[in-house]
């Protein structure tokens, strides 16, 4: 038997407790993980909310990030003993998560971590590897550091804090705007310029063409403000968009893509190959990493995960949030 946060649809409404579940429920195969940490990330609040839409059927286990190390592996790259992390495709979502002590995945889905303890690779998690996926899009579509400023939204949360750090990072002059005036010390630190919740002035989102002031953007908010940030990019300019906490609509028009050649490419962490994932890892943990982990990452027990979903959900939420598996039950 082993520990786990259990998610279950009773009466319309999703309910989360601990529960002790039968080692056999989770098979045979592939690699078994004793669950050091998970973290809390936005998906993780839909998937316990009715009609979040993330998953179509309970119980389930959440957490969609896990690290910890093998127990027993199918694939001879996996050893007993080895750290590992394992993201995206069904995990936590439409197969048990990382909100228990085991979890049993394909081999092709873990990715093998060399210099990054369980701790903080998840701390970078889905967000983080999301983040890094957006300013490599930025990369390919020739946004350099002398291009211009990148403007990042939702820069408190997970995506943008991490994605703040690594553009820093690499030398890019980064505007951040937040909706949290506590968090804006903690950017700063990071290195950006910090500014509110873009637009400032309502009445510009009537505009189809605004002022020409990035060279690039990461959006993770959608709605509004992605429809403002691609009318306020400059000429051939990149966006990358990731998600949806400002909603799922976009009221643009065709006017950035026709006359300043814009490129809005999007992001999806859950697909990308294993090859192409363990290769951004491998680069997470070297030379794309974030540099300011520790500043932006707390800690909480498994046990208390859900006053933290719901922080998260309500978009109160600042940096990333481990979540302590192993003696947090
Ligand atoms: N495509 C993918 O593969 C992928 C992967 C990971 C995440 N995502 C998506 O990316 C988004 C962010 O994820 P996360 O884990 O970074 O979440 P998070 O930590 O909760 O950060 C989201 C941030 O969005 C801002 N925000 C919240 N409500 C808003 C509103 N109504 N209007 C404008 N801004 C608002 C807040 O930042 P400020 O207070 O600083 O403005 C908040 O901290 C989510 O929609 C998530 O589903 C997508």
């Amino acid at each position: 038997m082993y520990h786990a946060m259990v998610a279950r649809e009773v009466d319309g409404k999703i309910t989360l407790a601990p529960e002790k579940i039968d080692a056999a429920e989770l098979g045979t195969g592939g690699v078994l993980i004793r669950v050091q940490y998970s973290s809390v990330n936005y998906k993780d609040g839909l998937a316990i909310t009715p009609g979040g839409g993330a998953v179509s059927s309970y119980p389930l286990v959440p957490g969609i990030d896990l690290a910890g190390e093998v127990v027993e592996s199918d694939d001879e790259r996996f050893r007993p003993g080895d750290p590992v992390l394992a993201h995206g495709y069904g995990i936590g979502i439409s197969q048990h998560g990382g909100f228990a002590e085991h979890a049993r995945v394909p081999a092709d889905w873990v990715v093998p971590l060399r210099y990054l303890t369980p701790r903080q690779a998840v701390g970078i998690g889905t967000a983080g590897f999301t983040a890094a996926l957006s300013v490599r899009a930025l990369q390919a579509g020739g946004v350099e550091p002398t291009s211009g400023p990148i403007l990042v939204t939702g820069a408190s949360g997970g995506v943008g804090s991490i994605s703040v750090d690594i553009l820093v990072r690499l030398g890019y002059d980064v505007v951040a705007s937040t909706g949290k005036p506590e968090a804006a010390d903690l950017l700063a630190r990071l290195g950006a310029e910090v500014v509110g919740r873009v637009p400032e002035d309502a009445t510009e989102l009537k505009r189809p063409l605004g002022r020409e002031q990035w060279a690039g953007a990461i959006d993770c908010v959608g709605g509004q403000t992605l429809a403002w940030v691609l009318s306020t990019v400059q000429h051939g300019g990149v966006v990358a968009a990731s998600g949806l906490t400002g909603g799922p609509g976009l009221p643009t028009t065709v006017l950035p893509f026709i006359l300043r050649g814009v490129t809005l490419v999007g992001i999806d962490s859950v697909q990308v190959d294993i090859a192409t994932r363990r290769r951004l890892w491998h680069d997470l943990e070297t030379d794309l990493g974030p540099e300011y982990l520790d500043d932006l990452v707390r800690e909480v027990a498994v046990r208390d995960v859900q006053g933290t979903i719901g922080t998260v959900l309500r978009g109160e939420a600042t940096g990333r949030t481990v979540v302590r598996v192993a003696d947090g039950f």
